[in-house]
Order: C-alpha cells, then sequence, then structure tokens
C-alpha cells in the first residue's frame, strides 16, 4: 500500500484490523500518540487528506492513495506553524502528551473558522488532563502569557519550559518513541476472582504457541515481598506483593505472563493457559472487613516483617491519637456539629499509560526506559527483589506523560525485568486504558466523621476525625496516604482539643494508591464542609469562622500526637491574604445564572506540608561546559509538574544566564545524581534547594577563576551573559572553562527538612438546576500562597490544572464497582474526564509570602490545588439548595436525589 506520511511517499503492508496509530508508529512517526485506542481522548489525531481523524480507530487498509500529515508535518523545532507557535505563546501544556493531537485539531479548518462558543463542540475528542484548558483556549485566543526567550535570569518570570518547540511539534520523545529491534511484547493472564489461590497452571498450549518466547507464572516469581509504593524509605509502605502470587486478591491481579513476538501472539496465548483456581472468601466493604471472621487478606503475613499494622484485622495502617481533653470540650461547646461524608475511587487518567522497554546493554547490564516518577526508587526495589548489584541496572525516563502520582508505583517494571532476564532479548510491556482502570492504583475511597465544637462566638474548641480508607489489596502508600491527610494538615486550625482514628483497611478491591493530594483531598472534603455546617449553626461568614480559628505566625504547630517530634516550620504565612483575596474575588462579576436555578456561593480552605514526611534526597551537579552552557544533572523526572522550566530558571538566576544557556540531563540513575523522585510536591523545594546551592557554588567557582586570570577582587567582577566583565574586559564563560585545569563545577544536595506549609482558598458561586440536578459553575476563585512565584504562568497553570482535576472529582469521577470488585468503569467513555466545554475559567490569585526555607522563598504548588475545590463546591451547592451533599461524586443523580430528600 503507497500513500504519504508528511509529504514523504511510503509503503506499508497494514495487517488486517490493523489502526492507522500502528501504522503511523511502526513507521516511526512516534509523534502519534496513543491514550487509550477507542477514538476517546485525542492524543492519536492526524490529518488524512485534510481530514482530522483519531488515527486509532482509522483503519490502515484506507490508506491507499491517501496522504497523512502528522503534527511533525505542521511544523518543526525551528519553524513552527502558527498554531504551535500559539501554543508555545501561552504555556499551553504541562506534561505535553495531548499536545500532538491538540495541535492538529487546532490546525483545523472547522477550528480556524468557528466562532469561539463552538470551541466546546470541536474539542470534545480532545482530552488534556493537565491543564484545565485555560491556556489551550489563551493559544487559540492568540493570547501570549509567557516570556520571549533570551533575558538573562529567570526568577518571577514566565519562562517558556525548555522542552516547549520540540513538544508542540512533535518531537520531544516520551517512553516509548523509540525504535529497538528484535523486541518482544509480554501480555498478562488477569485473576478472574476477587480471591482465590491458583491450584494448578497449565501453559504448555501457550508455549507450543509459535512466537511464544516465555511463559512466566508464580514459579519465577523471586519470593521476596516488596510494595509497588515507592517511598525513600521503603520502610513507608508494607511488603505485601509479590512479582506473580499463587494467591489473587483483586479482580485484574495478573497470575501469568506471556514474552512472545507480537502483542497478538502474548495476549492470545494468555488465552490458552488454563488455571484450576480454589475460589476463597472476599470482602469488599471497608468497615466489614475489620469485623472478627472477617476474610483476611494478608492474614498469614508476620505483622513485623511485613509491616502490617494488624493483620488479623485487615488493617494496615492506623492512628490513633489525642491532644486535650475531646470529650470535656464538646461537652462545654456551645455549637456541635457532627457528620460523615464518602469520596470516591478516581482514576488518574494521565494520558501516557504505563509503559516500560527493558534490555540487557552491551555489557549485559540491564536497562529499563519507564514512565515513571521515580526511576532511582525503582532501581533500588528491582535490586532488591532480584539480587542485582546497583551497577548493574540502569532504569531512566524520558519526558513523562503524566503521572499525579500514579507513577509512584512500581507496576510494570518487576515484570519487565524478569521476562528480560529470561529470554535475555528486549521486551516492552504497554498497558491499555482498561489495564489502567483495572489494574493501576487508584484514589483511596474514604469515609470520614468529622465532629467540631466551638464556643458561641465561633472559637473553635474541639476536633474529633475519623478516618476508614479502603487501600483494596495492596496497601501501597496505605500508610503514607492516611497519614498525611489526617494528620499534620488538620493543623491548620488551632483547636486545642483534637482527636484523630485513622484506619487504613484492606480489601478485595483494587489496590488504592498514590494520587494528588496525597489523602488531603478527602479529610479537607469532611472537615471544611463540617466548617460550613458550624458557620451555619453559629450564624457566622464562613470567611469570618476560618479568620478565628487558623493558625497564625507564633502559633505552635499542633499534631494530634504532641509527643511527637515534627519538622514543620511556619517561615513563610499567607493564609490571611489567600482568604482576603478568595473573599474579595468571588463577590466579583461572574457568569449569570440561568432563569429559574438556585444559586450558592462557598468557600473552603486547605494547609500542605510542602514536602514529603518523613524523607526525599536529592542531589544535582552542574558544570560549566566548554561551549559556556550549563550543564545540569539532577534526577528528578519531568511529568508535566513544570521542574525541568523551574530547575533551568534557578540556575539561570544564579548565573545571570538566559535559561536556554542551561542544559539540564534528568531521572536517569546512570547519567544523573540521586532523586528520590518526583513525588510530594517536592520538585521544587527539594531538588530546586539543590539545584539553588549547586548554582550559588558554582557562580562563586565562576567569578574566582575570573579573579585568579584578572588578578581583581571577585567584589568587583560582574557575572553576567557575556561571561565576566572585569573592568573593560570581558572574560567569556567559554573562554574561562578554556583556562580551567579541572572543569568548574559543583554539587548541592538537599533532604527535604524542615518543612515549610502552603496554603490554597478556593471559593465557589453556583447556580443548581433542582429538577435535574445539573450544577453549573458561574465564578471560580483560587488564591494560593506559594512564597516566592517563580514562574507566573506555571504556577497558574499547575492551580488550574489541579483545580480542573478535583471539579471532576467532585462532580463526574467514579471508578465504579460491582460490589464485588469488578470495575464497571474501563474506558473513556464510562468515565467523564473533564472535556473543555466542562471546566470554568478559574481566577488565580497569588499572596506574596516568602519562605526562607524553599529556594528564592518558594513554596512548591502542584498537589496543593486540588485539595480545597470539593469541599468549596460542596459548600456552594448546600448554600444553593439549603441540602449538604455529603458523597463525592456529587453527580447529577445524587444531586436530583439530595433535592427530592430535602423536599420529602
Ligand atoms: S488514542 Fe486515539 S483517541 Fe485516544
Ligand atoms: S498536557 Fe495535556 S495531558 Fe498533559
Amino acid at each position: 500500500m503507497r500513500f504519504d506520511v508528511n509529504g514523504a511517499p511510503v509503503e506499508a503492508t497494514p495487517f488486517p484490523g490493523q489502526s492507522l496509530r500502528t501504522v503511523l508508529r511502526g513507521l516511526e512517526h512516534y509523534e502519534v500518540k496513543k491514550g487509550c485506542d477507542t477514538g476517546d481522548c485525542g492524543a492519536c489525531g492526524v490529518f488524512v487528506d485534510g481530514e482530522p481523524v483519531h488515527s486509532c480507530i482509522y483503519p490502515g487498509h484506507r490508506l491507499e492513495g491517501r496522504a497523512v500529515t502528522t503534527v511533525a508535518g505542521l511544523g518543526t523545532p525551528d519553524h513552527l506553524s502558527p498554531v504551535q507557535q500559539s501554543l508555545v505563546d501561552a504555556a499551553a501544556f504541562q506534561c505535553g502528551y495531548c499536545t500532538s493531537g491538540m495541535v492538529v485539531t487546532a490546525s483545523s479548518d472547522a477550528v480556524r473558522d468557528a466562532a469561539p462558543e463552538d470551541r466546546a463542540r470541536l474539542f470534545k475528542g480532545n482530552l488534556c488532563r493537565c491543564t484545565g484548558y485555560r491556556s489551550i483556549c489563551d493559544a487559540l485566543d492568540g493570547v501570549s502569557t509567557t516570556e520571549e526567550r533570551g533575558a538573562e535570569g529567570g526568577i518571577g518570570r514566565s519562562v517558556r519550559a525548555p522542552a516547549a518547540e520540540r513538544v508542540v511539534s512533535g518531537q520531544e520523545p516520551f517512553t516509548l518513541d523509540f525504535t529497538t529491534t528484535d523486541l518482544l511484547h509480554l501480555s498478562v493472564v488477569r485473576s478472574p476472582h476477587a480471591a482465590a489461590r491458583i491450584l494448578a497452571i497449565d501453559t504448555a498450549a501457550a508455549e507450543a504457541l509459535p512466537g511464544v518466547h516465555a511463559v512466566l507464572t508464580p514459579d519465577d516469581s523471586p519470593a521476596i515481598l516488596f510494595s509497588t509504593g515507592r517511598h525513600q524509605n521503603r520502610l513507608e509502605d508494607p511488603d505485601d506483593t509479590l512479582v506473580l502470587d499463587t494467591v489473587v486478591r483483586f479482580r485484574g491481579q495478573r497470575v501469568a505472563a506471556v514474552v512472545a513476538d507480537s502483542v497478538g501472539i502474548a495476549e492470545a496465548a494468555c488465552r490458552l493457559i488454563r488455571i484450576e483456581w480454589e475460589e476463597l472468601p472476599a470482602v469488599f466493604d471497608p468497615e466489614l472487613a475489620r469485623f472478627p471472621g472477617a476474610p483476611l487478606l494478608h492474614g498469614e503475613k508476620d505483622a513485623f516483617d511485613s509491616r502490617i499494622a494488624a493483620p488479623e484485622r485487615n488493617v494496615v495502617a492506623q492512628k490513633h491519637g489525642e491532644m486535650g481533653d475531646v470529650d470535656a470540650a464538646l461537652a462545654a461547646a456551645d455549637a456541635v456539629v457532627r457528620g460523615t461524608w464518602q469520596t470516591s475511587r478516581v482514576s488518574h487518567a494521565q494520558l501516557e499509560t504505563h509503559t516500560t522497554r527493558g534490555w540487557l546493554d552491551s555489557a549485559g547490564r540491564l536497562v529499563l526506559r519507564t514512565s515513571s516518577q521515580v526511576p532511582f526508587l525503582v532501581r533500588d526495589e528491582l535490586c532488591r527483589i532480584f539480587e542485582l548489584p546497583q551497577d548493574r541496572v540502569r532504569v531512566f525516563t524520558a519526558r513523562v506523560g503524566g503521572g499525579f502520582g500514579g507513577k509512584q508505583e512500581l507496576l510494570t517494571e518487576d515484570l519487565v525485568t524478569l521476562a528480560v532476564l529470561r529470554t535475555g532479548r528486549p521486551v516492552q510491556w504497554e498497558f491499555s486504558r482498561e489495564d489502567e482502570f483495572t489494574a493501576t492504583t487508584l484514589r483511596h475511597p474514604q469515609r470520614v466523621s468529622v465532629t467540631l465544637g466551638a464556643t458561641a462566638d465561633g472559637v473553635l474548641t474541639a476536633m474529633a476525625v475519623d478516618v476508614l480508607s479502603d487501600t483494596g489489596a495492596y496497601g501501597n502508600h496505605g500508610p503514607g496516604v492516611m497519614f498525611h491527610g489526617s494528620h499534620e494538615s488538620l493543623s491548620v486550625y488551632r483547636v486545642p482539643n483534637r482527636r484523630v482514628d485513622a484506619e487504613a483497611v484492606y480489601t478485595n478491591n483494587p489496590p488504592s494508591g498514590a494520587f494528588r493530594g496525597y489523602g488531603l483531598g478527602q479529610v479537607m472534603f469532611a472537615v471544611e464542609s463540617a466548617m460550613d455546617d458550624l458557620a451555619l449553626e453559629l450564624g457566622l461568614d464562613p470567611f469570618e469562622l476560618r479568620r478565628r480559628n487558623v493558625i497564625v505566625p507564633g502559633d505552635p504547630i499542633l499534631v494530634t500526637d504532641p509527643d511527637e517530634e515534627s519538622d514543620l516550620q511556619l517561615t513563610g504565612y499567607g493564609l490571611d491574604q489567600c482568604l482576603d483575596l478568595a473573599e474579595r474575588a468571588i463577590a466579583g462579576d461572574g457568569e449569570p445564572a440561568p432563569a429559574g436555578w438556585s444559586t450558592g456561593t462557598g468557600m473552603a480552605l486547605s494547609m500542605i506540608a510542602t514536602m514529603p514526611p518523613r524523607g526525599h534526597f536529592s542531589e544535582v551537579l552542574l558544570r560549566l561546559e566548554p561551549d559556556g552552557t550549563v550543564t545540569v544533572k539532577v534526577g528528578t523526572a519531568e511529568f508535566g509538574n513544570g521542574t525541568s522550566t523551574v530547575h533551568t530558571q534557578l540556575v539561570a538566576e544564579a548565573l545571570s544566564l538566559p535559561p536556554e544557556r542551561v542544559r539540564l540531563h534528568s531521572s536517569d540513575t546512570d547519567g544523573a545524581k540521586y532523586d528520590s523522585g518526583a513525588f510530594g510536591s517536592a520538585g521544587t523545594v527539594v531538588a530546586g534547594k539543590a539545584v539553588h546551592s549547586a548554582a550559588t557554588q558554582l557562580r562563586s567557582l565562576i567569578l574566582g577563576a575570573a579573579a585568579g586570570l584578572v588578578g581583581m577582587p571577585i567584589s568587583e567582577l560582574r557575572l553576567g551573559a557575556d561571561g565576566v566583565t572585569a573592568g573593560a574586559e570581558i572574560l567569556t564563560l567559554p573562554y574561562l572553562a578554556s583556562q580551567v585545569r579541572e572543569p568548574l563545577q559543583a554539587t548541592g544536595s538537599a533532604d527535604g527538612t524542615p518543612r515549610g506549609l502552603a496554603f490554597n482558598v478556593h471559593a465557589f458561586r453556583v447556580a443548581v438546576d433542582e429538577g435535574t440536578g445539573e450544577v453549573r459553575i458561574l465564578k471560580s476563585v483560587q488564591a494560593v500562597d506559594a512564597g516566592t512565584v517563580l514562574n507566573p504562568e506555571q504556577l497558574r497553570g499547575q492551580v488550574e490544572g489541579g483545580t480542573a482535576q478535583a471539579i471532576g472529582t467532585a462532580l463526574y469521577e467514579e471508578v465504579r464497582t460491582d460490589g464485588a470488585g469488578r470495575i464497571t468503569t474501563r474506558w473513556f467513555r464510562d468515565y467523564h474526564v473533564p472535556q473543555l466545554a466542562d471546566v470554568p475559567r478559574t481566577d488565580v490569585v497569588f499572596a506574596t509570602t516568602h519562605d526562607e526555607l524553599g529556594p528564592f522563598g518558594a513554596k512548591s504548588m502542584s498537589e496543593a490545588p486540588y485539595n480545597p475545590v470539593a469541599p468549596a463546591l460542596a459548600n456552594a451547592i448546600r448554600d444553593a439548595l439549603g441540602a449538604r451533599p455529603r458523597e463525592l461524586p456529587m453527580s447529577r443523580d445524587r444531586i436530583w436525589r439530595l433535592v427530592q430528600k430535602r423536599d420529602a
């Protein structure tokens, strides 16, 4: 079959049923992405004869004589198309995985000729999980929000992402965007049972299938327990998982794998594997799972060795603590409110699915290129599981297509390692979108009960919080999410009597895991809803009630267990400003409400520790290169969090260089220095701090070298983009680099402690159609205290993206099960990821603060914006209806039922 791709004639022979997407990727057009393969996300968008299509559902056999144009055919990094340039100008991407498809749709005649009000319809088939779409709309409107390249320094400026031109032209490689010869593919058999034991496996037919190279079963699995959840301190997660286990604890758990010449052969062979099962009793309700007599998921494990708090009750982690006397304070309170709230299971829905390609290099070392937020932690755990020395394993990432915590797991790398070691061949395992919903980790559903007591003038005297977290079949991140959500974050209120009872419980549901906010979103939904009830009870304005009770400088940061050592420090404080800014902004104009709809206003706040608890470590190396550029070797990964931009800004500022003269080498256990990874909002305040430290030292080294050459004191020298100015003489950086015996280089490190605090206040005005339960957001504002704002446009994008994800969680998103552990939402068309039409514009306003713990006074702000959104929206809905929603998502049917119940 002959056709053109980007003007070049090509020949290909699609196999029956093959899609255009895989034909194009087979021709090394890696700019064409996969997000779903069902026509729902738009990541695979291309033009065929000038018409935009989703190439994943366009039959390859229709290509004869046609002209295909991909994003790479529209422009190159050096010669961008006007649409591509507008996306650069407006910073209209974060991870960039959706961008190829966005550029194609935005370049279509239909969009070019459309009125802005038609945009929602035209972009219905293009999902972006990162941006919240405002910046994409700015690009479509030709609005530039970033600075041209070339200026010296970087702090406080909306500097463009280093990879911007490559991302918008499809030239920035993601995990699988490269060619490997002799590649084998892995597919797995997944458990059809929620709880069962394998009695026998017959693999003979699978092994006999031509093209099959290996069949892996529990017999091939190392007998070493580990956790898929990864932390700097591996002891934070329980050791309760095997690479392949003879006991299954959730539907979809992998039980065997086939490695074959193609995905098709591997899947066919999987269907030939015969397994004899003994079904076991299962439990799906976390409340019942704690009862005596409930089936025990990990009852056979040693509690101490596995670090499971109480395997005999299915409790993986627990925290029970009290300061003061809560019961006495409640008895004496003028006002008491109490209630219980329930949150849902949510998918990260990052567009790049989990995937790993592994091989042995020429020295026989294991190499994994993987879609991970934590390459160093993955390497370390693989070495432990497979008993390999660290210098025999290299793990690295390319650009990662979104993660949001979902890639702080070891979900694909272990089985690929087993397959590579078994076959000696390169092996790839790429998750489908269905795998993402059914076999990766999801947000912990939590039941949260809150009781508050206060004086008549609105001073909190007591708070009791009871959390039950469903960690699913395995305990990865179960302790951390429970701790993070129900412990330090509650210190935002200076209530003297506080009790927390929190337990994370095993069930035979799919495993939960890390997700943006890390437990705060669930707990603050309940706490901030209860605060709203208290304001009503006391007849106080909700902003005013918060002002009377929030932590202020000089207050101790009270955690529930007063004997516990805490490294939290309130070194920058802007919560008061955030309350004022949000209150003022929400009072401004918004969309008008449709006639006959009920309207309401609501707000909520949250506080987050700006670094992960109990450890995050980063070490970086900076070097002045012979060409006068500066190389930064940093271990953290870029997955849309913007650290690659911020790190170049930090170096540029310290060395008075344009950011483009800084080159990053990141997230490679061979090529970069150690970093715990991109999680816990650590990219700016831990890795960034290490970068800042090294850059400051390098500045001194450069100036010192210049001073030695010209015989002048450093105080009389000036470092700038042209080099070091010494009187009338300029010593260029390449000249300086050539004059020193040893390269000018410096290392910096940071260990993530002590930790600071960041604040967010969100407010909404909404309209609710009581006849249908539809909620429409009329105005949305978020005030943030991020310390020094390093990059205003990037920070605004993080807040908007977090808000959009939280609106999804609050109103639509729910991974549903059938009550027996079977996921029933398995594709994007069953699961409502917010589209362009769904996300309102959010006014983002910044407090003016400086946190001396962070680089140049910055705090982190990548997870935090998510946390106050759902309670603010719930409070606005309550204000509109006079009835309180207590369950997420606050979907149309639930809101309609709430109205019916109110009127009954
Ligand atoms: S990959 Fe084609 S629409 Fe999602
Ligand atoms: S930038 Fe759109 S999905 Fe990440």
